[in-house]
């Protein structure tokens, strides 16, 4: 695989779009230049599996960003639907618990040998970055502190058997050095230097998040709401080239 293409690989763009008509279209328009594309809540209850079919039949990688987090078997059944569908990764929360990871993750093995499938990445959520110390102890009653909640929830995930985690920029270096070179680490709040920050507070550019050790960088809005889309990833995989 080229330089070129690795990066590509390595670039994920959030499709945080209302229709399948829009998804379709910004596929359509992106995908020379974006191997995964990451699929929310939003799209999918909007759309459904079909979704994850037309970017496979386009021969796009999808990441299912539906943060399961629920009851272990109800979790496992999701999962082995996940597998089914063929993904490249799709995600939980780590605060569902270690037996509700580690289900899920015999649900995907189990279902991939049986069915002769690929094995999706699995990739747990640890605290969400929206969230601040005062919300995390005052409303949900978890005394530790908020890095090292985030790093005790990765180490946790491991231990269950997933395959990484979802980290923001600031995140990676301590979740590396916790749980190792081979956890995968896939990461938003990515903001090239010409771009918006939105309503990304802790952001890094790709760059930045590439040399911290991200495999995966998300990147929605500098791509999809830039004047040339096209070009706003173009940028993006040149940055990442610097230090791939
Ligand atoms: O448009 P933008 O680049 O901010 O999109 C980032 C994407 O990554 C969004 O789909 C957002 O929901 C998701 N995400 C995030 N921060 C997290 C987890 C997911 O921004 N901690």
């Amino acid at each position: 695989m080229s330089r070129y293409e690795d990066v590509k690989e390595r670039l994920c763009l959030a499709l945080d779009l209302p229709t399948f008509a829009e998804a379709e279209s910004a596929v359509d328009r992106l995908r020379e230049y974006v191997g995964v594309f990451k699929i929310g809540m939003e799209l999918y209850t909007a759309e459904g599996p079909r979704v994850v079919e037309m970017i496979h039949n386009k021969g796009g990688k999808v990441f299912l960003d539906l943060k399961f987090h629920d009851i272990p078997t109800t979790v496992a059944k999701a999962a082995a639907v996940a597998t089914r569908l063929g993904v490249l990764m799709f995600n939980v929360h780590g605060a569902g618990g270690s037996t509700m990871m580690r289900r899920c993750v015999d649900a995907v093995n189990e279902t991939a040998d049986k069915e002769g499938l690929g094995r999706p990445i699995t990739l747990a959520v640890t605290v969400l970055t929206s969230m601040n110390q005062d919300e995390l102890t005052g409303e949900i009653g978890v005394g530790r502190d908020l890095k090292d909640q985030i790093v005790h929830l990765a180490q946790l995930s491991q231990k269950a058997g997933l395959d990484g985690v979802v980290a923001s920029p600031k995140e990676i270096v301590p979740i590396r050095d916790a749980c190792g070179r081979h956890f995968v680490l896939v990461t938003p709040g990515v903001r090239p230097a010409w771009a918006d920050a939105n309503d990304q507070k802790r952001v890094a550019t790709p760059k930045e998040a590439m040399a911290r050790g991200a495999d995966y960088i998300v990147v929605g809005r500098p791509i999809l709401a830039a004047e040339k889309p096209d070009l706003a990833a173009r940028m993006v995989l040149d940055e990442m080239l610097e230090v791939a």
